[in-house]
C-alpha cells in the first residue's frame, strides 16, 4: 500500500513531469486526441512519456526478473503469452492456464503504465515483466540488476501496417477520425510515430545484444512465425526454464505453441469481447501473418521503405 508521504511524492514528481513535458517539441498526428511528444529523439504519448520517466526514477528491477521489450506492433502479446505458459508450466495447464480469460497483456504487465509507482507488485508471482520503452530509456536499475531481457521485432512494413489498423481501429473506438495510410506512412517513415523511430528502437536493442548475449536475447517475428517450436525452446532456455528431455517427449512445447497460437488466442471469449485499458482485446489480434504489407503498400511505399531500413541499419550487420 502507498503511504500518504508517498503519494505526495508521487505527485510533485508528476507536476515536474508534466512541466517539463509541456516544453517539448510536439505533433498533433495519426488521429490522436492528444499531441506526441519528442523526447531524447522518440516519440510518445505524453502519458507513456511520464510513466517512462517516472519508471525511470522509481522502478527496481530483480536480477530475477525478465522483461520482454519490443515496438509496439511487433508481436508482444504473443511473446507474453508463450513465455507465460512456459513460465507457468508447472502450475497451470492447456484447461486451467490465466491465459483463457485473461488477455496477454493483463498477465504480463508493462513498466511504464502498470508498475512505474509500485515496482514490488510482481503479477501473479512471475518474474514477466514488459516494456516498449527505448533501450536508453531503460530504468538504470533493470541494467545493474543483470535479470534477462527479450527483444522481438520485425519487417518494418508489416510493423508499420499493423500499427496502421491499430491506431484505426483504437480511433474509431473513441470516435475520432482515422488518420488515412498514406498521411501515416509519411510520419512513420519520418520516424513519428508511437516509441518511434521504428529503426532506432530496434537498433538500440540491437546493438546491446551484441554486448550482452547472456542478457539480452533478439528475436525476429518472421522467425518465430516460421518455426515457433524451435524459438519456443530457445527462449525457455535462455529464459532459464528449459524443457525437460521428457516434457520434449511429451510434446509440451507444442501443446504451448498450439495454445497461444494465433487462432487459438484470438478466438477465445476474453480476446474477442474483453478490454484492455480503453482499448477492445479484439484490435490486438488483427491477422498474425507475416507479408501482410503487399495488401496495402505500394510497390514504390515498399521500395521506398526498404530503403530507408537498408540505410538505417547499414553497417549494423541487422537486415529486416
Ligand atoms: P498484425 O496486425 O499484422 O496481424 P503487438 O502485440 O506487439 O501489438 O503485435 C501485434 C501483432 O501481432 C498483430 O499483427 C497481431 O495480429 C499479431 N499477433 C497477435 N497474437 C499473435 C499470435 N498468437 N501469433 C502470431 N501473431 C500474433
Amino acid at each position: 500500500m502507498e503511504s500518504h508521504l508517498e503519494k505526495q511524492n508521487r505527485d510533485v514528481l508528476q507536476k515536474s513531469f508534466e512541466e517539463m513535458i509541456c516544453t517539448l517539441p510536439k505533433e498533433n498526428c495519426w488521429g490522436f486526441s492528444e499531441d506526441q511528444y519528442q523526447y531524447q529523439s522518440f516519440w510518445f504519448p505524453p502519458r507513456f512519456l511520464q510513466g517512462a520517466l517516472s519508471a525511470q526514477q522509481q522502478f527496481q528491477a530483480q536480477p530475477t526478473d525478465i522483461i520482454l521489450c519490443s515496438s509496439p506492433r511487433t508481436g508482444t502479446a504473443w511473446l507474453k503469452s508463450l513465455t507465460f505458459a512456459t513460465i507457468t508450466r508447472a502450475s497451470y495447464n492447456d484447461s486451467t492456464t490465466p491465459l483463457l480469460s485473461k488477455m496477454p497483456h493483463d498477465v504480463v504487465p508493462f513498466i511504464e503504465f502498470d508498475h512505474a509507482q509500485f515496482s514490488t507488485n510482481r503479477h501473479l508471482g512471475v518474474p514477466l515483466l514488459a516494456t516498449h520503452l527505448p533501450y536508453s530509456f531503460l530504468p538504470r536499475s533493470i541494467i545493474d540488476s543483470g535479470c534477462k531481457l527479450i527483444y522481438i521485432c520485425r519487417d518494418p512494413k508489416d510493423t508499420f501496417v499493423s500499427l496502421y489498423h491499430f491506431i484505426v481501429g483504437h480511433c474509431k473506438s473513441q470516435n475520432t477520425q482515422p488518420i488515412q495510410l498514406d498521411e501515416a506512412f509519411e510520419l512513420f517513415y519520418e520516424g513519428v510515430s508511437l516509441y518511434g523511430p521504428y529503426w532506432d528502437h530496434v537498433l538500440g536493442y540491437w546493438k546491446a545484444s551484441l554486448e550482452r548475449p547472456d542478457k539480452l536475447m533478439f528475436l525476429k517475428y518472421e522467425d518465430l512465425v516460421e518455426d515457433t517450436v524451435l524459438y519456443l525452446k530457445k527462449i525457455a532456455e535462455f529464459m532459464g526454464y528449459p524443457f525437460l528431455s521428457e516434457e520434449q517427449q511429451q510434446g509440451v512445447p507444442e501443446n504451448i505453441v498450439k495454445m497461444c497460437g494465433f487462432d487459438n488466442l484470438s478466438g477465445l471469449e476474453v480476446n474477442k469481447t474483453g478490454r484492455h485499458r480503453e482499448t477492445e482485446n479484439n484490435i490486438f489480434f488483427r491477422k498474425g501473418k507475416i507479408g501482410d504489407w503487399k495488401n496495402y503498400l505500394t510497390t514504390e511505399m515498399a521500395q521506398r521503405l526498404d530503403q530507408r531500413t537498408m540505410q538505417k541499419l547499414s553497417g549494423s550487420g541487422l537486415s529486416l
